[in-house]
């Protein structure tokens, strides 16, 4: 089979996308987009200029004029991001910007400036592409979809034990509490929300490493 030229991958938060996509990205040699970097950047944007999360308009505005980013960084095997010109690649993750993010990623306006310009960028080549709606909204025709499934307690425990091995310190129970709630809200909002296409292939995640998950997704490629 000619290689798909987009391979998207949803799944909840912490199901392992960006860790799994980026060695598939980097087997096949095509870029890797996670999506859920510019939700980041808006919740980051819209932060930083103090906006009310119920103003909606204004956060559209904010978020639109933001000039956002995204660079591979070759070096690092990770994303750097930009906003308007400052790296906040560190940002990203503060757990101010975790508690919001849901919010503003389940605002239509926001959704609709952030889908148009995910797509540009996945239309534009060979490329893995991330996030929770990509089989379903953001590129619907991607020829290979991958939803990966894990229980909240797997993922709380996969995130905890890294942000262990990155000295971070954190708490198991803490981090399980956000992941339900992100899921609560990433699941049941009303435009776009969190859930395989149709023509999507589950794995379950739950017993396997990243490596053999990469690895049974390299392998649907090659069939
Ligand atoms: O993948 P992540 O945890 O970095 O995503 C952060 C948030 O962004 C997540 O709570 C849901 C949202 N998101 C989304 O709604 N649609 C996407 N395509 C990607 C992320």
């Amino acid at each position: 089979m000619k290689k798909p030229l987009q391979i998207a991958i949803d799944g909840p938060a912490a199901s392992g996308k960006s860790t799994v996509g980026k060695k598939i990205a980097e087997n096949l040699n095509y870029l890797f987009f996670d999506t859920g970097l510019m939700y980041r950047v808006a919740t980051y944007a819209v932060l930083e200029q103090q906006c009310p999360l119920d103003d909606e308009g204004k956060l559209a505005d904010i978020i639109s004029l933001a000039d956002i980013q995204l660079q591979n960084n070759s070096q690092t095997g990770e994303t750097d991001v930009l906003l308007d010109g400052k790296a906040i690649t560190d940002l990203l993750h503060l757990p101010q910007v975790d508690a919001n993010v849901s919010l503003i990623a389940a605002i239509p306006a926001v959704r609709k400036l952030l889908t148009a310009q995910q797509r540009k960028i996945a239309l534009q080549g060979k490329i893995v592409i991330a996030g929770r709606d990509i089989g379903t909204v953001v590129l619907p025709e991607a020829p290979l979809k991958i939803f990966l499934l894990a229980s909240a307690e797997k993922r709380a425990e996969r995130r905890y034990l890294e942000n262990l091995r990155n000295g971070i310190p954190s708490d198991y129970d803490e981090i399980l509490y956000n992941i339900k709630q992100r899921d609560q809200i990433d699941s049941n909002r009303n435009v776009a929300p969190l859930k395989p296409a149709e023509d999507a292939i589950l794995i379950d995640t739950d017993s396997l490493t990243q490596n053999q998950v990469a690895d049974k997704i390299m392998s649907l490629i090659d069939q």
